[in-house]
């Protein structure tokens, strides 16, 4: 059955621990997985810019025997030149999948309409869930059972925030955001995230105290000013400078794990000394970027290696 990941729901909790499972098979056993998907092309198209997701799909589908390409803007918006359906029908005509980095969901959501093949949001306004997958796939690694834990956000809500709070949910994380008043994420999808949540024995809060991070197993940050907004960092940071994560929030919520989905901006979101510093997963988190959408796109498209 042709399955898209546009949001992450998709997949309910056992689907998701089974792909994490999976993630944690192909990091530890590579060669395993070296051509499970052998003669699979799959174009990645970006309206963004990107380091992250740019690499770990491209390097990450190279590991696994397939072929990425890579498509940007072309010096026009996607749509411009032909419409997002011709564009859908078109790829799917020579491609295995779609790995999309879109300004507006609705995008996704005409692509995966169109397309014959898979449709992966690599990120958009509203959804980063590539991220959130390999957010949780560290989290378990640093903790272990995911559903003990309570996972602290702070800064603004945003694509990020969502899609973390909503996988939080499904898994059974206690989850609160702490974001300045006017910066809290999108009150539907709390309201789902909380739905979600209360079948899965877990909570969803969102404050803009900073005294609701206390007893946080691990704290996550943002970049205050995602991609697509001109605000300057200088123009918000007298708003976000309460929510950084600093060497005295880390003592104050006695937090073990701070994790941030980079880019970051040290000394803004995040201090250099956290960052850098023992309870910084950070860069483990990037390397896993590659083995959750690895594992992803295996579930996908070549489910006799699940
Ligand atoms: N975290 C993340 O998605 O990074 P990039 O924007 O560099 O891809
Ligand atoms: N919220 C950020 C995430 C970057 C990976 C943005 O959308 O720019």
């Amino acid at each position: 059955m042709l399955q898209h990941f546009l949001t992450g729901l998709e997949f309910d909790k056992a689907q998701i621990l089974k792909l994490l499972k999976l993630a944690q098979n192909i990091k530890s056993q590579p060669k395993e997985y070296a051509q499970a998907l052998a003669g699979l092309s799959i174009v990645t198209l970006y309206e963004k810019p990107s380091l992250r997701t740019r690499l770990s799909f491209d390097i990450g589908i190279n590991k696994l025997g397939g072929h990425a390409v890579y498509l940007d803007q072309q010096n026009g918006a996607i749509g411009s030149r032909e419409s997002v359906q011709d564009f859908a029908l078109n790829i799917s005509a020579w491609a295995d999948a779609i790995v999309a980095r879109v300004n507006h969901h609705s995008t996704l959501t005409t692509l995966s309409e169109h397309a014959s093949i898979p449709v992966v949001n690599s990120l958009c306004d509203l959804y980063h869930p590539c991220q959130a997958l390999a957010d949780f796939l560290t989290l378990q690694e640093v903790h272990g059972d995911v559903s003990q834990l309570k996972l602290a956000y702070l800064g603004e809500g945003n694509n990020v925030t969502h899609s973390l709070m909503l996988l939080a949910a499904t898994l059974g994380t206690d989850f609160v955001a702490v974001c300045p008043k006017g910066h809290s994420p999108d009150a539907q999808i709390v309201k789902q995230a909380e739905q979600i949540a209360a079948a899965n024995g877990a909570s969803v809060m969102i404050s803009d105290r900073i005294e609701a991070a206390a007893g946080a197993n691990a704290l996550y940050a943002d970049t205050w000013v995602s991609m697509g907004n001109n605000t300057s960092l200088e123009q918000v940071k007298q708003t976000f400078m309460p929510y950084q994560i600093n060497q005295a929030l880390l003592k104050q919520t006695g937090a073990s794990t701070v994790l941030h989905c980079q880019p970051a901006h040290r000394e803004y979101e995040i201090t250099s000394e956290v960052m850098d510093g023992k309870n910084s997963k950070i860069i483990q988190q990037a390397q896993n970027r590659m083995h959750a959408q690895n594992a992803l796109l295996v579930s996908l498209l070549n489910p006799n290696y699940v």
